[in-house]
């Protein structure tokens, strides 16, 4: 089965082709950072210009890399939530007119359940049965920061989540502080490689009081809005911090710590609880060397197997819709084309 598959929830424009689920056959991704990064952030009616510009050469480009014609897509997917509405509804209507024009079934697809599937896309350490069984995922970007037991791909239960900002905001904002520029995650992981350990210590994001209504385990919940409240206050009592190159990466390897533990001491928690074995990560935040290297080196302490999504697909991409569509096809067909996008999808 050769799936298309698009995505635009954010500012990525994306167009990848999939084969039987995990094969990408080719990954095509128009960053729009340049455009944003004046504004310090993504701004809703650029993003949505932008996918309107370039979403049609990019979707030829995506057919001639992966050497297919038109006529060999069985299925077309497409994000539909969560992310920005002006956004979503450029790739959702740009993809429900080609599964027209091809006579093709559409299939919308959950933005946060194609991330936590990203780590079986191109990954030569899976196969096919490792897909059926239970594991955990974590998903970690710049709008979500998730913990959910996957039991099998279309059946989940969601353990934690953030009860306000994601980590990718977290880095963000806290990149912002330190004046490095968007988007933070990079910057700061960067920066904290020249960094070392000091007795600055932050926050570790954890849950005073879960939301009303809330049927969450709070242990399993993160909270990162606190943290960066002490980076501002530490800024503001140490302004000098800023002009020196070495307690500037100090600071950052401090906050990214910070982030860092309590994902991964939440994570193991987790993983734990619901006697699970198999941890998949996945999501912008999943770049960060740090994050990456921790969870690397307690897979091997833990006995846990541990997948994490390839750099190119740890970003807002499209392979992980059309792949996650081969499989998870619930809201697909006839009725699909009925579906508009939810800007506040949850999983
Ligand atoms: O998954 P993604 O592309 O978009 C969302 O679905 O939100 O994630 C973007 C987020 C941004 O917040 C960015 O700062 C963060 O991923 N990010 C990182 C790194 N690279 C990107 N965070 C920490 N370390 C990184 N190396
Ligand atoms: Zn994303």
């Amino acid at each position: 089965m050769i799936a298309l598959g698009i995505e635009t929830s954010c500012d990525e424009t994306a167009v990848a082709i999939v084969q039987d689920a995990t094969k990408v056959l080719s990954n095509i991704v128009s960053s729009q950072v340049k455009l944003h990064s004046p504004y310090g952030g993504v701004v809703p009616e650029i993003a949505a210009r932008h996918h309107i510009e370039v979403i049609d050469s990019l979707a030829n480009e995506a057919i001639k890399k992966a050497g297919i014609a038109w006529n060999d897509i069985d299925i077309v997917a497409a994000t539909y939530g969560p992310g920005l509405a002006t956004s979503l509804i450029v790739g959702l209507n740009f993809a429900k007119a080609i599964s027209l024009r091809l006579n093709k079934p559409f299939v919308a697809v959950n933005h946060i359940e194609a991330h936590l599937f990203s780590p079986f896309l191109n990954n030569s350490c899976v196969d096919h049965s490792d897909i059926k069984q239970p594991f955990l995922a974590l998903v970690v970007s710049g709008g979500h920061t998730c913990l959910i037991k996957v039991n099998k791909i279309g059946d989940y239960l969601l353990l934690g989540t953030t009860v306000d900002d994601a980590a990718g905001e977290a880095f963000d904002k806290g990149a912002a502080l330190l004046k490095l520029g968007y988007p933070g995650g990079p910057l700061i992981d960067n920066l904290a490689k020249k960094g070392r350990k000091t007795s600055i210590v932050f926050p570790k994001g954890e849950v005073s009081k879960l939301p009303k209504n809330s049927t969450l385990d709070k242990k399993l919940c993160f909270s990162f809005s606190g943290l960066k409240t002490a980076l501002a206050n530490y800024i503001k009592n140490n302004p000098e911090v800023l002009n020196d190159e070495e307690a500037k990466a100090n600071l950052a390897y401090a906050f990214q710590e910070a982030i860092v533990e309590v994902l991964v001491y939440k994570t193991l928690m987790a993983l734990k609880k619901e006697n699970l074995s198999l941890l998949c990560i996945g999501g912008g935040v999943s770049l960060n060397s740090r994050l990456r290297s921790v969870f690397e080196k307690y897979a091997e302490e833990d006995n846990y197997r541990l997948l994490l999504a390839s750099k190119e697909f740890c970003i807002d991409n499209a392979a992980m819709v059309a792949g996650l569509a081969c499989l998870n096809r619930s809201v697909a067909g006839e009725e699909s084309l009925n579906v508009d996008v939810v800007p506040d999808l949850m999983i």
